[in-house]
């Protein structure tokens, strides 16, 4: 009877113990632990279940039952404990993970279009609603048509007027985009009508002018044009380009490549005509060069020059960006501040 109740009171005090300690454990791993501790083979139920042999026979049944039973009662408690943390973990996890639907999106900043390329879609987009195609050529051109077809041979004073960049084969970077009406003659036939937007290149640089800018050609060759047309077409696009009636000039002028030839004055948008910087103290700012196309042109592209007329035009696209916009700097518009373009979106 004694060594049943040793027996009894001991396995008592370990599975006592053993349940304050599975109740305490934080972690699985802590319970895995205990698991082995006191079920494992060299756990202290083992041993008893293992000194069971030593009993009288009569008592081993019951002592064996009271043992297992105790045994299945600390699995038990270890199992359901294993339950309880396994919870609490995956709740403290999406807690921890947790997404606030309410909160406002991230947002994202697009890009958007430089205001000279705004500018030169808008400009072809006028031009093509009355009638224009669009043509483009080369930045790298030949001698030949930059300055001699375009009636300007070599040692003409014309050649002076711009600043030109040259490559050490003899080729170019155009000074303007006047070589596309050649390009653009010889590969087509009378009736023309036609714009040529593109980039320039000349050594030049204040806060009116800038190494690289873009101009707009215009070409238009058949039988009855006039100088009236030229002027009309331009005064219809620069309505229609800045939406508000702005004073337009024409001023005789001089290109080797028409005749008569003008340019044109839009006043000045930053003083209104007073004068300012922009405008050197003049109230006028040039935007354009035009005129009737020069017969010597025709010759080498086999265009009939008793028959057919035309006239042409080449617009600064950085001017015009200017003074719809008013910025009152064109070196702006290459310097990739993003203060400055995004004010543009
Ligand atoms: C020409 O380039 C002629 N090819 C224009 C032309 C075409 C005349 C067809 C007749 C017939 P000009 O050098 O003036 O001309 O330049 C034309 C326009 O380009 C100027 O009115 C001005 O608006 C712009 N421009 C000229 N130089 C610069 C520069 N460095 N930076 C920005 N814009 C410029
Ligand atoms: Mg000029």
């Amino acid at each position: 009877m004694m060594s049943e109740n040793v027996a009894h009171s001991e396995l008592d005090a370990i599975v006592d113990k053993a349940t304050c300690q599975i109740e305490a454990a934080e972690a699985e791993a802590e319970l895995e632990a205990l698991r082995v501790a006191y079920l494992g083979k060299k756990g202290p139920i083992t041993a008893l279940l293992k000194s069971i042999g030593s009993l009288p026979a009569d008592e081993r049944p019951a002592a064996g039952k009271k043992i297992t039973s105790s045994r299945n009662l600390l699995e038990d408690k270890i199992k359901r404990k294993r339950v309880t943390l396994q919870q609490i973990e995956s709740a403290r996890r999406l807690e921890a993970q947790r997404i606030d639907v309410t909160l406002p999106g991230r947002r994202y900043f697009t890009g958007g279009p430089h205001p000279l390329a705004r500018t030169l879609a808008r400009m072809q987009e006028i031009f093509l609603s009355i009638g224009f195609d669009i043509a483009v050529g080369p930045e790298i051109e030949d001698d030949y048509h930059n300055f001699e077809a375009l009636n300007i041979p070599a040692n003409h004073p014309a050649r002076a007027m711009q600043d030109t960049f040259y490559f050490p084969d003899g080729r170019l970077l155009r000074t303007h985009t006047s070589p596309v009406q050649i390009r653009y003659m010889e590969k087509h036939k009378p009736p023309i009508r036609v714009v040529a937007p593109g980039r320039v290149y000349r050594c030049d640089s204040d806060i009116t002018h800038t190494p690289m800018f873009h101009q707009l050609e215009g070409l238009v060759i058949d039988e009855t044009t006039t100088f009236a047309d030229l002027k009309g077409v331009l005064e219809y696009f620069v309505a229609e380009f800045f939406e508000e009636p702005l004073n337009l000039r024409f001023r005789p002028s001089y290109f080797p490549f028409t005749e008569p030839s003008a340019e044109v004055d839009i006043s000045c948008v930053f003083c209104h005509g007073d004068g300012c910087n922009v405008c050197k103290r003049t109230g006028w700012l040039e935007v354009l060069g035009c005129g009737m196309v020069h017969p010597a042109l025709y010759k080498d592209v086999g265009i009939d020059s008793e028959r057919f007329i035309g006239y042409a035009f080449g617009l600064g696209v950085e001017r015009f960006t200017m003074l719809r916009y008013g910025v009152n700097d064109l070196r702006l518009f290459f310097r990739n501040d993003l203060d400055m373009l995004s004010q543009f979106r």
